[in-house]
């Protein structure tokens, strides 16, 4: 994993995830999916009933056998006998009809409680800021999104009609156990402890080796999701081996936890077997000597025995399912500890309404920002910039100078921790994030593009947009040319995150997005860096037309691209350290006229000038 340096700080990330998991997962997490049952009423209503009826149908049966083995040995009971049979075809009826309907209204559950829950979780994990995907890894959540859910669904689907099914059997049986015969039951009260307590010990161990086992899992398809999705980088440093190796240990891991899980699991289910058995043949043993004294007719010694096997089936159900509902309610938890992150911006409850129509003012001031994953060091410190709405700003300066870092909280992605940015005069702490951001158009630094074709790239910036306008944009990014040019021009798939089209065509593709959007304020951050002198100076000349009215922040580091803005701010180390125009910065002699004679060359200001003058043709 590229992120933890060696083996050791690998290990000793998938055992501080495991750590950070492992408290209070107990099964009073599934009562989390509740609400979600609940609103599937009519469906929880039929499976309930059909339950119901499927058991009662089953309790039925030993007493039709105690019938027919009283009654069934002596010729004059014959119509008797008719009847108990035609009964026991009657209840057979019944249990096939109610189980399947059962079976049906309960899978139906599971499956609709998942596709709920698989919506929810993603509905609200794309909704989190970005500061908690620095902490988590997409692979993480993925692994719950598709294997937890899929747990959540065999238990809601199967294993937990099985349980209640089981458990509405268990005390059916047991209630008419001490109907039958008070005396016997008492005996099999007497051999419940033996059967009972290895089964908590055990279960208890089983739950902690499960819950082991998912986590262990999940890291694996984390791995898996980093290195594949970065294959180039991993190749190109042949770092393959290596990749394998702590693939395969992980993989090694999740193993062995599965194995000891298993084996765990083989040890209870052996125990529940014996010791159930055990009790039954002693207490059948018991019977049979209340029968010879006569005390108990042979009937109800059947009868008695089988409720007896339908309690012991019932329990021996109950321990097989007990992993299932124990594994399910780790997997609910864990999709559950998704649902309860909050995101660290939210919408204010009533949100100060923005100015219609939109202007473009930009105001920061006095901010100060440190990323929440490092609380040591200022990102932005005592930063201010006003922007008037239609003006255009290049922000330049060195790398980590904090440029990317005010879009973020322009946009915000996160909220400064002291000093105010306003837009259009509103406090974005009291504004609409989805207001804020409607009114922004962004080129990010590293653009992205998702599989598809090129006009659902482009349509990204404003879905409802009209084929002309797609086109204009194109053109307006200096795009419309290579498009045209493509196999199947604007249809033509990408390949996944663009991997058919080279740096440059990706960025004039999320160009024409940023264009199409027709936001009143335009955000480009090296919008431009990828691309040859010849294409730049042809997106610079759209540009020119696409700012018009049009607030826009440019960070550029090539100097020879930020000269048509109005003005220039220089930052460095969080602060604005110089505002003017590229003359007026030069004759400073500060940091700025030090990059500029970096990239001019020793006649800067000759070069800067003619720069200056190509640009404002
Ligand atoms: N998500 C993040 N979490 C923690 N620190 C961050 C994060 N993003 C940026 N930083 C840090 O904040 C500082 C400012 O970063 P920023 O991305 O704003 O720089 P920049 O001026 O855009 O640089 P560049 O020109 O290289 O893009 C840097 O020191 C960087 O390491
Ligand atoms: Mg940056």
């Amino acid at each position: 994993m590229p992120r933890h340096g060696s083996q050791t700080g690998y290990t000793e990330a998938i055992e501080h995830e495991a750590a950070r998991r492992a408290p209070g997962r107990d099964m009073g997490a599934l009562r989390r999916l509740l609400p979600y049952l609940l609103r599937h009423k009519g469906p929880l209503a039929g499976a309930g009933f059909f339950l119901l009826l499927a058991t009662a149908a089953t309790l039925v049966v030993p007493m039709a056998v105690r019938g027919m083995i009283n009654y069934g040995f002596s010729p004059e009971n014959a119509d008797i006998i008719n009847n108990y049979f035609l009964a026991m075809l009657g209840v057979a009826a019944v249990l096939g009809i109610a189980s399947a309907m059962r079976f049906f209204f309960v899978a139906w559950l599971g499956e609709r409680v998942v596709a709920d829950l698989r919506r929810d979780v993603y509905n609200h994990v794309t909704g989190l800021s970005p500061a908690f995907f620095e902490v988590t890894r997409t692979g993480e959540v993925l692994s719950r999104l598709t294997t937890d859910t899929t747990l959540v669904q065999t238990v809601v689907g199967s294993s937990v009609s099985i349980a209640l099914r089981n458990l509405l059997l268990l005390v059916g049986s047991v209630t008419l156990l001490v109907w039958t015969s008070p005396r016997l039951s008492g005996l099999v009260v007497l051999a419940l402890p033996v059967i009972l307590i290895p089964l908590i010990v055990f279960g208890r161990w089983v739950r902690t080796l499960s819950r082991q086992s998912q986590d262990r899992v999940a890291d694996t398809g984390a791995h898996a999701g980093e290195s594949l999705n970065a294959i180039q980088t991993v190749q190109a440093f042949t770092h393959e081996v290596i990749d394998r190796t702590r693939f395969g240990g992980a993989v090694e891991r999740a193993f062995r936890v599965a194995v000891r899980r298993n084996r765990a699991r083989s040890l209870l289910t052996a125990i529940a077997f014996f010791a159930i058995f055990a009790a039954v043949v002693g207490v059948l043993w018991a019977g049979s000597h209340a029968v010879l004294e006569g005390t108990m007719t042979g009937g109800e010694l059947s009868q008695f025995v089988l409720y007896a096997v339908f309690a012991a089936g019932a329990f021996a159900a109950l321990s097989e399912v007990w992993g299932d509902l124990q594994r399910a309610a780790g997997a609910t938890e864990r999709l559950v500890e998704l649902l309860d992150v909050e995101p660290q911006v939210t919408a204010p409850l009533e949100p100060v309404a923005m100015p219609h129509p939109p202007q473009g003012d930009i105001r920061f001031e006095h901010v100060t920002f440190r990323y929440p994953t490092r609380p040591d060091s200022q990102a932005l410190d005592g930063f201010s910039l006003h922007v008037k709405p239609g003006e255009s700003v290049a922000l330049v300066g060195p790398s980590g100078a904090g440029k990317t870092t005010v879009f973020q909280l322009l946009m915000r992605f996160y909220d400064p921790q002291s000093g105010s940015i306003a837009f259009d005069g509103v406090e974005l702490k009291t504004a609409d994030p989805t207001e804020l951001r409607q009114r922004i158009a962004v080129v990010a630094q590293d653009p992205v593009i998702f599989a598809g074709t090129v006009r659902d790239n482009i349509l990204y910036g404003r879905p409802e947009a009209g084929e002309a306008a797609v086109t204009d944009a194109a053109k307006a990014a200096a795009a419309h040319d290579f498009i045209s040019a493509l196999p199947e021009g604007y249809e033509t798939p990408v390949g996944e995150r663009g991997v058919t089209l080279s740096g440059g065509q990706r960025q004039r593709i999320a160009m024409a997005r940023a264009i199409l959007r027709e936001a009143p304020v335009l955000l480009l951050d090296e919008a431009t860096s990828a691309l040859d002198a010849e294409n730049e100076r042809l997106v610079q000349l759209a540009l020119g037309r696409v700012m018009e009215g049009r607030t826009t922040i440019v960070i550029a580091h090539r100097l020879a691209t930020v000269q048509r803005a109005d003005r220039i701010v220089v930052m460095d180390e969080g602060r604005v350290v110089a505002t003017g125009c590229h003359d007026e910065l030069v004759r400073e002699g500060g940091l700025y006229a030090k990059l500029a004679r970096l990239q001019f060359g020793a006649n800067d200001e000759a070069l800067g000038r003619r720069l200056g003058d190509s640009a404002a043709e």
